[in-house]
């Protein structure tokens, strides 16, 4: 028998985010973002569900072209736009859309032959200081990409750094707004926390990643359920020890935990080489048969241990959820493990190890 632990992904979790989406910008077309393998989720197994929205937005080639075999014959964008000039004859051949965000990228689709125009998506750098052309720079790399005769139709993007926080999205909207002011094409601002946060903008387009996961952009100002987004990803396993400790008793590697009175504790077949953060100290929630508990002790690479006092029924090969969905319609949010391990998320959902089996449902 295999070990017991299994990643889940469940497709109507999926559909039911993709839809609160929907919801939230009723007249905007909708990214999915799948990149990094869907979040960790696998584009193959999310495909299915996601097809609802109008494209799919990603970064790399390799992505995108299992898309294509996939069958989806919609949009696709390339966030970060190509990464050599060689990568445009992919773009030519399945018809990708891709961010422009460099001189670079400019200089390689001038020198690109091809008989299929692309469609990009100029990128400004309002005030994230990542990707971008500046404001003043940019009105002159849209008049370069507009005599160009490989470049069919150019949309403006920009991205947030802060619509999940107080300073907000204001700064940047004006800032793209005064630059973009008098010029053509279709707009894509919001992620996540701008769809949530920020409902109204501006935008033909917004991209949804993390909320699609059901995971909250902003946690812990609001959690999963404020927004009403289902957990699309749960991480579950079994006890394959228990243990009774005395006061005075330790519990694993460093003797990070010290039992002050008697205690029944169980072995969870689950530990950081699973993808569980190794940071989520002594109470890290857990569910037990669908009871809250908490984590003892350190992290090991195939091991946890849980304080089985809120659940005394437990015993060998009781289920135990790491995050998502547990029996009897019980829930524990990724981002609650996130955050007592010091992460987001997002960095959770993206490290499940290859050696989790994964199924769906
Ligand atoms: C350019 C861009 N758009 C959209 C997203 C989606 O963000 P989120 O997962 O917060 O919705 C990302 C993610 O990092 C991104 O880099």
């Amino acid at each position: 028998m295999p070990r017991p632990i299994e990643a889940c992904i469940h497709s109507a979790a999926l559909t039911h985010n993709l839809s609160r989406a929907r919801d939230m910008a009723p007249d905007a077309r909708l990214w999915a973002v799948v990149k990094a393998n869907a979040y960790g989720h696998g584009l193959e197994r999310v495909y299915e569900a996601l097809r609802a929205a109008d494209g799919f937005a990603l970064l790399d080639l390799d992505e995108a072209q299992r898309l294509r075999h996939l069958g989806w014959r919609g949009p696709i964008l390339l966030l970060e736009g190509v990464f050599e000039p060689r990568d445009l004859e992919l773009c030519s051949r399945l018809g990708l859309w891709h961010v422009v965000h460099c001189e670079a990228q400019i200089d390689w689709l001038a020198a690109h032959k091809t008989h299929q125009p692309h469609r990009v998506f100029l990128k400004m750098n309002s005030g994230m200081n990542r990707l971008g052309f500046t404001p003043t720079a940019f009105r002159g790399a849209w008049a370069r990409l507009n005599v160009l005769p490989q470049v069919d139709e150019i949309s403006l993007v920009t991205h947030f750094s802060d619509a999940d926080g107080p300073r907000g999205v204001d700064h940047q909207v004006a800032t793209f707004e005064a630059a973009t002011r008098d010029l053509p094409g279709e707009r894509s601002l919001s992620n996540s926390a701008a769809i949530l946060r920020h409902p109204g903008l501006r935008t033909d387009w917004v991209r949804a990643g993390i909320l699609s996961y059901g995971s909250a952009p902003d946690h812990p100002e609001h959690d999963a359920a404020h927004w009403g987004l289902q957990p699309a990803m749960t991480l579950r396993s079994r006890l394959i020890g228990i243990q009774q400790l005395e006061p005075g008793d330790t519990v694993g590697y460093g003797s990070r935990f010290t039992a002050e009175r008697a205690m029944r504790i169980g072995i969870v077949a689950c530990g950081y080489a699973d993808g569980y953060p190794r940071h989520a100290g002594t109470g890290t929630p857990v569910l037990v048969e669908g009871v809250r508990c908490g984590t003892v002790g350190r992290v090991s690479m195939d091991m946890l241990a849980v304080d089985l006092s809120p659940v005394p029924a437990a015993g060998l090969g009781s289920v135990v959820t790491l995050w998502g969905q547990g029996p009897a319609g019980s829930l524990l949010a990724i981002d609650e493990v996130a955050q007592a391990a010091g992460t987001i998320g997002y960095e959770l959902m993206c490290a499940i190890a290859p050696r989790v089996p994964v199924v769906t449902d």
